[in-house]
């Protein structure tokens, strides 16, 4: 496995002293190559256990556990680029390793050559997605945590970056975890969809999309999320 996880509980204190429990028993991994999209409802935890994979929060109890030497390359919710960088620079600093031929290059494949020197507050939330993404991917990932990277873009742009999403998992094979609370999007990206509970969140089904990414079709998507919504309605079943 390239990513076991096993987080027995995260526990978070709320302003007035209690404590709440966002994630409790959750157990799920990824082989190596193989894309996995948690879906959940919002609010149950998904970025928190984000944070705990790429290894930001370190308070829990569990074990993430990854091969020695691996890269992260995450691309948060927010973009989160740094406003006073360039695009370009956003990349560099991220990669610093990486030739700038080599970086002009990553921009070129998410057309993103025309923006390169503009400062990530001149680019609209579809562009600064693009450059996130570009940005994860400068460092050579062995492991790819997306959260939400099509939520609040319009659909036709959702569309176009889901399949730009696609051909890059298919292309690299680089081991992807999507964070999402859609469905379709799910259903199109992953090779495996991690169903969740809501807080303190579990993976409640395991949802296998033995359908190509290149060759899913409208009936096939459709099929798959008739299966999972059978699997979400039976956790909320008394
Ligand atoms: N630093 C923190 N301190 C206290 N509570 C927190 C903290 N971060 C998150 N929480 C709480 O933990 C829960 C899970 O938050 P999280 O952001 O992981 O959810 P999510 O599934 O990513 O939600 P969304 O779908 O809205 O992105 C929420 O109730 C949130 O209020
Ligand atoms: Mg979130």
């Amino acid at each position: 496995m390239l990513l076991d996880v096993d987080i027995a509980a995260k526990e978070f204190l709320s302003p007035d002293g209690r404590k709440t429990t966002v994630i409790g028993g959750l157990r799920f991994a990824l082989a190596r190559g193989e894309a996995g999209a948690l879906v959940g409802p919002s609010g149950c935890g998904k970025t928190t256990l984000l944070r705990i994979i790429a290894g930001l929060d370190a308070d829990f109890s569990g074990r993430v556990s990854l091969p020695r030497g691996s890269r992260l390359g995450m691309a948060f919710q927010e973009p989160r680029l740094l406003p006073w960088r360039s695009v370009f620079d956003n990349l560099k600093i991220a990669a610093p390793d990486a030739s700038d031929a080599e970086i002009d290059a990553l921009l070129a494949g998410f057309d993103l050559a025309a923006h390169r020197d503009e400062f990530p507050g001149r680019l609209s939330l579809g562009l600064a997605r693009r450059a996130a993404l570009a940005r994860a991917l400068a460092i050579h990932p062995t492991l790819l945590l997306l959260d939400e990277p099509l939520v609040s873009l319009d659909a036709a742009l959702a569309l176009e970056l889901r399949e730009r999403i696609a051909r890059l998992i298919d292309e690299t094979h680089v081991t992807t975890l999507i964070v999402t609370h859609d469905l379709n999007e799910a259903i199109a990206l992953a090779d495996r969809i991690f169903i969740l509970t809501p807080r303190p969140t579990r993976v409640a089904a395991t949802l296998a999309i033995a359908t190509p990414r290149g060759k899913m079709t409208e009936g096939r998507a459709r099929h798959y999320a008739e299966e999972a919504k059978a699997m979400i309605s039976r956790l909320r079943a008394p």
